[in-house]
């Protein structure tokens, strides 16, 4: 897909030639009955008439009228212009003409546009579009290829947004695509190559270990998980250096779990295919990549992807058996299902050695988030209050939303081991928590934060597939990271207590 931008007045927008003019309207700009354009005229009367409100998601259809050069015309409502109203509004707008062939759509934003409002436009334009194909026989493609934007007032700022706008959608879109591509056609060693092709610009480098190297850096939890495969493990280091060699990167750490039955826990039938969406952290570290390269930010960031299948198999780990993991910590593997964690901890002993500003990792980790929080939220923990203050408000800004979760010691206490230094499991209780609490072990050295991404990586049912995320609140993070490499997150931990972690500093810091 491809985005343009303009500046222009709703009177002229009506004249640009497009399939479909989709006009954005905010509840609190009231249209003039007496206009110039028409557009502004119809929305009036409808609203006299009591068709038509000016309240978020309500949507105003015209067809082939004069002096409208689209045959279509939407009016969608984006109520004051939330992140969350301005998608359900493109959304609503879509689903009344994606029946029809639209290969050119003209988009316009009523009133003064922010430039957050055309990125999430746009990306929720592409979001409404996109379907997934690759595996079809006979694949429909996508018949909208051009977008028009056009706004009263054209900032340099709002040019920037569709050049974001531009990157994330291509970001997002590869990390569906991949999320997406059942786990024979999406095996570790694909995700690798993958990697390298995003990484073929300039400013990236990307280095791709097997087996030997992986055993030679003595990552033994990692290993345990991949010896029941078959599919030989990858771990992938991606390298983006957009700054100053002398600035400490951001590592982005994505669980690359390709399929997790469980292993010798096995899991139950029903649904189990979902689990090829068990790679959804490690696709969200391609996409930010993919929009790193597009983007070219001033800022340094690091990939690391262990990527393997998680099998049963007869020389598979089994319940109870004892790894030493790269940190020197062993681990007594109670549970094979709980296996993201194992592979996650080598790759953050791994993450040390960039001298990192900050550390994130982001997995499809437990069941237990998506009860705790569902799809719409994904869970966030860290270790570092400024960190956890970043990852939320980049949430908040691109709708892509997260909520902090506590990291209490007491937690802890449920990984207790008789013949280990820590069990990889605790009990059903706060399975998320402890999951977490696991992970934090092995990330004293440096600002840390988890997303836990198990309830908002992809959708089930019969609108199966994934969703893309958490790439918009990762590139909103690093793109303001990269505007003000000042704000970065303290390198010093700071311990949290469960007053630091409510979010309502975030609120404060949105609401400014
Ligand atoms: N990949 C799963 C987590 C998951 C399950 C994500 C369902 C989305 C939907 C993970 O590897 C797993 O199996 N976790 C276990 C942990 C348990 C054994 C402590 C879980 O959540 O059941
Ligand atoms: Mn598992
Ligand atoms: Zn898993």
């Amino acid at each position: 897909m491809n985005f343009e931008i303009e500046k222009l007045s709703l009177a002229q927008a009506v004249q640009v030639s497009a399939d479909a003019l989709l006009v954005l309207w905010p509840s609190a700009t009231l249209p003039k009955p007496l206009a110039h354009d028409p557009v502004s005229r119809w929305v009036a009367t409808a609203i006299e008439q009591g068709d038509f409100e000016l309240k978020a998601g309500a949507v105003l259809t015209l067809y082939s009228q004069s002096g409208i050069a689209p045959r279509h015309l939407l009016v969608a409502c984006t109520g004051d212009n939330q992140a969350s109203q301005i998608r359900s509004a493109v959304l609503a707008a879509w689903g009344a003409i994606k029946a029809s062939k639209i290969k050119r759509l003209s988009l316009h934003l009523v009133g003064d546009a922010a430039p957050q409002g055309v990125l999430l436009a746009l990306s929720s334009l592409a979001e409404a579009s996109y379907s997934y194909t690759t595996t079809l026989s006979k694949p429909k493609p996508r018949t909208l290829k051009h977008v028009q934007v056009s706004t009263e007032s054209a900032s340099p700022s709002v040019t920037q947004a569709v050049a974001q706008a531009q990157a994330l959608v291509a970001g997002v879109e590869l990390a569906k695509e991949w999320a997406n591509r059942p786990a024979n056609h999406a095996t570790p060693t694909h995700l690798a190559q993958v990697a390298k092709s995003v990484a073929s610009g300039r400013a990236f480098k990307c280095e791709v270990l097997g087996p030997k190297e992986v055993a030679k850096l003595g990552m033994g939890a990692f290993l345990a998980v991949a010896q029941g495969s078959a599919e030989p493990l990858r771990f992938i280091v991606m390298r983006y250096n957009g700054a100053a060699a002398s600035q400490a990167p951001v590592v982005l750490v994505g669980k690359g779990i390709t399929f997790d039955t469980g292993g010798i826990s096995i899991k139950p039938a029903a649904e189990m295919d979902e689990m090829k969406y068990d790679m959804g952290g490690a696709a969200s570290v391609l996409g930010v990549f993919k929009a790193l390269g597009e983007l070219r930010p001033a800022i340094n960031v690091v990939g690391l992807i262990p990527a393997t299948e998680n099998m049963p198999d007869g020389l598979a780990v089994k319940p109870g058996d004892v790894v030493t993991s790269m940190s020197g910590q062993t681990i007594e593997i109670l549970n094979t299902d709980a296996e993201g964690r194992l592979v996650l901890c080598d790759a953050l002993t791994y993450a040390e050695r960039f001298k990192p500003q900050a550390v994130i990792d982001i997995a499809t980790l437990t069941g237990a988030c998506v009860i705790a929080l569902g799809a719409v939220r994904t869970g966030l923990f860290s270790s570092d209050d400024a960190l956890a203050l970043q990852l939320q408000n980049a949430g908040e800004a691109s709708g892509d939303t997260c909520w902090r979760m506590p990291l209490d010691d007491d937690y802890a206490d449920a990984l207790k081991s008789r013949f280990a230094d820590v069990a990889n499991v605790g009990g059903r209780a706060a399975g998320a928590v402890t999951a977490a609490k696991f992970l934090q072990r092995f990330a004293s050295r440096f600002a840390w934060a988890h997303l836990d991404i198990a309830g908002t990586a992809w959708r089930s049912g019969a609108a199966k597939g994934a969703t893309g995320r958490p790439v918009g609140l990762l590139l909103q993070y690093l793109m303001r990271l990269a505007q003000s490499p000042v704000a970065t997150a303290s390198k010093t931990k700071k311990t949290v207590t469960p007053a630091q972690a409510t979010p309502a500093k975030a609120l404060l810091v949105r609401k400014a």
